[in-house]
C-alpha cells in the first residue's frame, strides 16, 4: 500500500513514513528495504541516529528510483551555526549516498545559537541544492512562529513527538496556521499505547491491529504525517496498511481521551522547556 500525500507549502509529503531512530546496521538496511517493498515512499533519519549509511544502503538495495522517494534528515542541535550546518548537511548526503535530501530539519532548537543564523543557513542549504525543502523539529509554538517569520524560504514541516497520550493541539494549530505539515514521531507512544483498552476495543471492532488504529488516528487529522518505527518486516507492512478504513468521530474522541499531563516521553534536559502555552 502507498500513502496519500500531505501538501505543505509546496512540498508533497507521504502521510506515512518509516522512522529509523534506534535502528542501526543490518537491521536498519533491512527495515528500509522492507518498507520500500511494502510501499513506503518516505524514510526519516538524522545525522544523530548514526544510521544514514545504512539508510542509504537500504534505499539502494530496494532498487527504487530516487525521484519516487521522500528522504528526510536532520542537523543535530550542536551544529546549528552557519558553517557547521552546511558541513553537517554535506556529511549527511555523503553518508546517505544522495545528491540531495527531500527535507532537511533542525533536529532541536538551541538557545545558545541565534535562530536567525540557523534559519539563514537552512535557507542557504536549500538554495545550494542540498535539500529540496526545509523545516524544523521539536519547535514549540513561539519558536515556530519566530522561525517562520525569519525564514526567506518556506518551511514545510515541524516534526514533534505526538501520540494519543500527548495533546499537541497548540503546536498542530500553529503548523496549520503556517501551512506546515505536523510530522508525528513516536506515533505509537514507543509501543506503549498498544495495550490500552480503548485502542484494543476499537481495533477489534474494525478487525485491525492496535497499531493500525493509532496510526489511522494520526493520518485522519488534516496535515498530520506519522513516522512509526519498526524493525520487523510484518509490522512494517502492517503499519502502512491503514488507508482503506476510517475511525468515526466517537472512536477518534475515545482515543484522544487517552491524553494525560505526563504524556510526553522524549524531553531531554538540555532542550528548551515546553511551556504550558505550547
Ligand atoms: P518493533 O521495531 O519490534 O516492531 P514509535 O514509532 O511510537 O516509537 O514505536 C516504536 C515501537 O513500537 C517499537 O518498539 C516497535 O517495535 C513497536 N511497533 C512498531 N510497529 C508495531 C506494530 N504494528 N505492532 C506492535 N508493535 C509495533
Amino acid at each position: 500500500m502507498t500513502a496519500p500525500l500531505v501538501e505543505a507549502n509546496g512540498a508533497a509529503i507521504p502521510a506515512l513514513g518509516l522512522g529509523t531512530w534506534e535502528a542501526t546496521n543490518d537491521a536498519c538496511i533491512a527495515a528500509v528495504q522492507w518498507a520500500i517493498e511494502a510501499g513506503y515512499r518516505h524514510i526519516d533519519t538524522a545525522a544523530r541516529y548514526g544510521n544514514e549509511e545504512a539508510v542509504g544502503q537500504g534505499i539502494r538495495a530496494s532498487g527504487i528510483s530516487r525521484d519516487k522517494l521522500f528522504v528526510t534528515t536532520k542537523v543535530w542541535y550542536e551544529d546549528l551555526s552557519e558553517s557547521n550546518l552546511m558541513r553537517s548537511a554535506e556529511a549527511s548526503l555523503r553518508r546517505l549516498g544522495l545528491d540531495a535530501v527531500d527535507l532537511l530539519l533542525i533536529h532541536w532548537p538551541n538557545a545558545s545559537i541565534p535562530l536567525k543564523e540557523t534559519i539563514k543557513a537552512l535557507g542557504r542549504a536549500r538554495r545550494d541544492g542540498l535539500t529540496r525543502h526545509i523545516g524544523v523539529s521539536n519547535f514549540p509554538v513561539a519558536l515556530l512562529d519566530e522561525a517562520v517569520a525569519r525564514s526567506d524560504e518556506p518551511l514545510v514541516a515541524n516534526q514533534c513527538e505526538y501520540h494519543p497520550y500527548l495533546d499537541q493541539s497548540k503546536v498542530l494549530d500553529a503548523c496549520r496556521r503556517h501551512g506546515l505539515a505536523f510530522t508525528a514521531y513516536c506515533p505509537l507512544g514507543r509501543g506503549q499505547l498498544l495495550d490500552e483498552r480503548a485502542v484494543v476495543e476499537v481495533a477489534e471492532r474494525h478487525g485491525r491491529t492496535p497499531a493500525q488504529v493509532v496510526l489511522r488516528w494520526h493520518v485522519q487529522q488534516p496535515g498530520v504525517v506519522a513516522i512509526p518505527k519498526s524493525a520487523n518486516r510484518e509490522r512494517i507492512a502492517q503499519n502502512i496498511d491503514i488507508f482503506d478504513f476510517a475511525l468515526d468521530e466517537d472512536e477518534v474522541a475515545r482515543i484522544s481521551g487517552l491524553a494525560r499531563p505526563d504524556g510526553r516521553m522524549i524531553d531531554p534536559s538540555w532542550a528548551p522547556a515546553w511551556d504550558k502555552a505550547a
